[in-house]
């Protein structure tokens, strides 16, 4: 039984005071909400500081990146052993933000992977379809590829501990949501991977988060769905009503 998962992705907002009073507003609001898994992933400057506020309450600390070297020269860059010493538990990988902007491929993203399970973080794994690959009907072809290659050398015991988030990319900030059938289509098509990948169990253990335009009008329709395990919100998770409103609708009961 999959335990549902719902993350907010903060991205590059809110300075140390704004960070500081958002996740006072989320442990106000959701703490005491068991039977999901929350998290939050602020920028890495306000880590410690969310870190603070956050305490032992159930919601959880992750990163939104980091560089598969342990140290070294890489300026700008934070490895999985500075973020473990910040407190984060998660981090968010290959986000099609980090690819469209930031030169990440699949095999970077693979990198990062593969660092972030060495650290004993946990990985949330983005993949997800442009528009034109959509209407093209590429949308299958590149999330396998995107899973496949982003999974190189990731031991099924590895994987099975993995999130994936399927996150079409032309749904994410413009307030056109995947229909839950759509969403729900490319999540099993996801499963059928890593069943191909590795085994039946991998494929059913692996949690597979939907994000893109997630907002609390629309949360329970797509977290209903056999093979939606939560979600991965960005403009929603910045205000704590409608984050801890998205959180409820992650603990509904499959239809
Ligand atoms: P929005 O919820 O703002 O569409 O962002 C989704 C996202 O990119 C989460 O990683």
């Amino acid at each position: 039984m999959r335990v549902p998962i719902v993350a907010g992705n903060w991205k590059m907002h809110m300075s140390s005071g704004e960070a500081e009073q958002l996740a006072r507003g989320i442990v106000g609001s959701l703490d005491g909400a068991a039977g999901v898994e929350i998290v939050v992933c602020p920028s890495f400057t306000v880590l410690d500081r969310v870190r603070n506020v956050l305490g032992d309450c159930l919601v959880k600390l992750g990163a939104q990146n980091l560089h598969w070297a342990d140290e070294g020269a890489f300026t700008g860059e934070v490895s999985a052993g500075m973020l473990l010493t910040c407190g984060c538990e998660y981090v968010i990988l290959g986000h099609s933000e980090r690819r469209a902007w930031f030169g990440e491929t699949d095999t970077t993203v693979n990198q990062r992977l593969r660092a972030a399970l060495s650290a004993a973080l946990k990985p949330i794994v983005c993949v997800g379809e442009t528009l034109e690959e959509r209407q093209s009907g590429a949308t299958e072809r590149v999330v396998r590829r995107q899973v496949t290659a982003g999974f190189a050398n990731v031991s099924a015991t590895e994987a099975a501990g993995c999130v994936v988030a399927y996150e079409p990319v032309w749904a994410i900030g413009t307030g056109m949501t995947a229909t839950p059938l759509q969403a729900e289509s490319v999540h099993t098509s996801i499963r059928r991977v890593l069943r191909e990948l590795y085994n039946d169990n991998v494929a059913r253990d692996v949690r597979i988060q939907y994000g893109g335009s997630v907002k609390p009008d629309n949360a329970a329709e797509l977290f209903t769905r056999p093979n939606i395990d939560g979600g991965l919100i960005g403009g929603a998770s910045l205000e704590p009503d409608s984050f801890a409103a998205i959180v409820k609708a992650a603990l509904q009961p499959e239809i």
